[in-house]
């Protein structure tokens, strides 16, 4: 049976690397696997993807063309290939609209509920890899990219939100969290990913 498994965490956490050594450790199991990533995937998601990053706008706005942007990549990406035996990977879902918009820009929890419910009243990933690093440690690895977009130049508390946010979605759905120690190295981070494996596939 195909898997939907999302990676996530605040910016600089680590999550993208491990994704592809995620994905290429599962192929290399036999399976067939998709990456995707949100905002975007889809042609249209990816349009949306490059004014969120980038635009100003406010809080609603933002939240809606997120969740937009999901039920294209729903409809058009998760559920067809999950529906054809395909594992699907996707690098950041609905967890991080609870962290981002609902953590750190401070919008309404049960409004973000509703979004999900319309978006996707009857799917949810079987598996979160949840990578978790200090805000501090996180920072410090985003310094050495050059440009950053309108989330990744927030300030340190808007990130401390988001991380709480995201340890309250934990502590909601704990089955269908691994928490990941992102702070070690990339090689002990590895090893926590193998076990991992070994449960799913
Ligand atoms: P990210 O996944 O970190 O990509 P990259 O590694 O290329 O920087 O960037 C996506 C940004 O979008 C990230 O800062 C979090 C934000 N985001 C939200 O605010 N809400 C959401 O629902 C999603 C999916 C992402």
């Amino acid at each position: 049976m195909s898997k939907f498994i999302t990676f996530e965490g605040v910016d600089g956490a680590g999550k993208s690397t491990h994704l592809h050594w995620f994905a290429e450790a599962l192929r290399q199991r036999g399976r067939d696997v998709i990456v995707t990533r949100e905002p975007g995937g889809t042609p249209l998601g990816e349009a949306l993807r490059e004014m969120l990053l980038n635009q100003p706008m406010s809080m609603g706005t933002e939240a809606l063309l997120m969740f937009a942007a999901r039920h294209e990549h729903v409809e058009q990406v998760i559920r067809p290939a999950l529906r054809a035996g395909t594992w699907v990977i996707s690098d950041r879902f609905t967890d991080a609209s609870f962290a981002y918009q609902g953590g750190g820009r401070g919008m309404d929890w049960e409004r973000l509920r509703l979004l999900e419910q319309w978006v996707h009243p009857d799917l949810q990933p079987d598996l979160t890899l949840f990578f978790d690093v200090p805000v501090e440690v996180a920072r410090q690895r985003l310094s050495n990219n050059v440009t950053l977009d309108r989330f990744e130049q927030e300030q340190g508390e808007f990130f401390e939100r988001v991380r709480t946010a995201y340890h309250r979605r934990v502590a909601e759905h704990p089955q269908r969290y691994a928490v990941v120690d992102g702070a070690q190295p990339l090689d002990a981070v590895q090893s926590q990913l193998a076990s991992l494996l070994e449960a799913l596939a």
